[in-house]
């Protein structure tokens, strides 16, 4: 048993001083110190410096570790040429990314304190790295394809990829990533949620991310129309946003970005329960728009913060992401935002990646992130903020109860 004594620590969305946490590889007790080591004598004591707080060891929910190799390569400003550097660049980028790239990046958000994150693959080439570093991993094998042509050949490679992610063990648990909705036939869409549901996998898809996947959806027209048949000679979408959007009705899903939503999307999302993944920078660099978290607060819909990958970010630490966004959302209250920024990278990200963890309560996982402020805060209320403006690096992570 360690106990571990934090200056403050964060249970249930709030900062408490003298709570102590007492764990093995799950939490175990949560009470003052001193009623601690009396129920655990033999204890070892792990004391947090001055100013420390105690988290829950972070989630970034959404980050494509295959492309860690970029950095001045893609072009940045507007998704659609974007993706077309991703299209001209993409055999050199994967080439580039060797294990040593993979886990450079994936050292660098575990330095921010992420304890888990989800890993969105292509073509399985970051499994091993996944299988060997200290977080744990929801390993989101992406389904592709909107040709019918391809479409047998590309369920067999997908379904390989899914068979490998879940026999590899080692912190590594299988889930099912669905492209997007122009880029994955309907056909093949209902087969993998179909998986998801029957087997409880998590699922994650890409939705309304950009204008231009909102005006090919819906006008057939715009950038994606002489993308389409210039790469697949069509000239016309494989699915409508609603006849996307209900084929997740029976799985409680995890949305990418969703920034181009309309009000009415947001709602069926809302009444479906299902979740988003928020990554500011990457919606910011590709000219995707601000998604307005202020309408998902009113109507209820839970959203998780991620970086994305190293194909449409700069960084891959969790704390440029809080800073990101709490700059972006300027409207509305200041430390309520951060508070809920921290529920993004903590509580909600847990629940929709279906992990025992992201919280501070007994029974969780004994995954922790321990950060120290530079000087004591005003008030309990500013804990949230003052971390997200002054983390770069944790101080100590905790994975299932041991020190990484
Ligand atoms: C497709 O396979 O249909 C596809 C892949 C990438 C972008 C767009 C479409
Ligand atoms: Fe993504």
């Amino acid at each position: 048993m360690t106990i571990i004594k934090p200056t403050y620590t964060y249970i249930d969305n709030q900062f408490y001083e003298n709570q102590a946490v007492a764990f093995d590889t799950t939490i175990q007790a949560i009470d003052c110190y001193e009623n601690l080591i009396v129920q655990y004598p033999d204890a070892k004591t792990i004391k947090g410096g001055d100013n420390s707080v105690l988290y829950p060891g972070f989630i970034n929910s959404h980050v494509h570790l295959e492309f860690s190799a970029n950095k001045t390569t893609l072009q940045y400003g507007d998704f659609m040429p974007w993706l077309d550097s991703v299209i001209a660049n993409r055999e050199d980028l994967i080439n580039a990314c060797d294990n040593a790239t993979m886990e450079q990046a994936t050292q660098e958000m575990l330095h921010s304190g992420v304890t888990t994150f989800g890993a969105i693959s292509s073509f399985g080439a970051e499994l091993e790295v996944c299988a060997k570093t200290p977080q744990k991993v929801v390993f989101f094998n992406e389904l592709i394809g909107s040709n019918a042509a391809y479409a047998d050949a590309l369920y067999g490679d997908f379904l390989a990829r899914l068979d490998a992610s879940k026999s590899i063990g080692n912190g590594v648990v299988a889930g099912i990533a669905i492209h997007s909705p122009y880029s994955v036939h309907p056909v093949l869409l209902k087969r993998a949620v179909t998986i998801a549901q029957n087997e409880k996998l998590p699922l994650s898809a890409h939705f309304m991310e950009s204008p231009a996947e909102r005006e090919w959806l819906e006008h057939e027209s715009g950038e994606f129309l002489s993308f389409f048949q210039k790469y697949f000679n069509t000239s016309t979408p494989v699915t409508t946003i609603p006849e996307f959007i209900e084929s997740f009705d029976n799985v409680a899903t995890h949305f990418t970005h969703a920034v181009q939503a309309s009000d009415a999307e947001l709602d069926y999302l809302s009444m479906k329960n299902h979740s988003i993944a928020h990554c500011p920078r990457s919606n910011r660099l590709l000219g995707c728009g601000r998604l307005p978290i202020e309408k998902l607060i009113e109507k209820g819909i839970p959203f998780s913060i991620a970086t994305d990958g190293l194909s449409s970010n700069h960084s891959l630490n969790i704390f440029d992401e809080l800073r990101a966004a709490l700059m972006l959302h300027y409207l509305g209250p200041l430390a309520p935002l951060a508070q809920m920024l921290i529920k993004g990278v903590t509580s909600v990200p847990a629940k929709a990646l279906g992990v025992n963890s992201g919280e501070i309560a007994v029974g969780k996982a004994a995954d922790f992130a321990l950060v120290s402020l530079p000087h004591t805060p005003n008030s309990l209320e500013d804990i949230a903020l003052q971390t997200i403006l002054h983390t770069q690096h944790v101080d100590q992570v905790i994975i299932d109860g041991k020190s990484e």
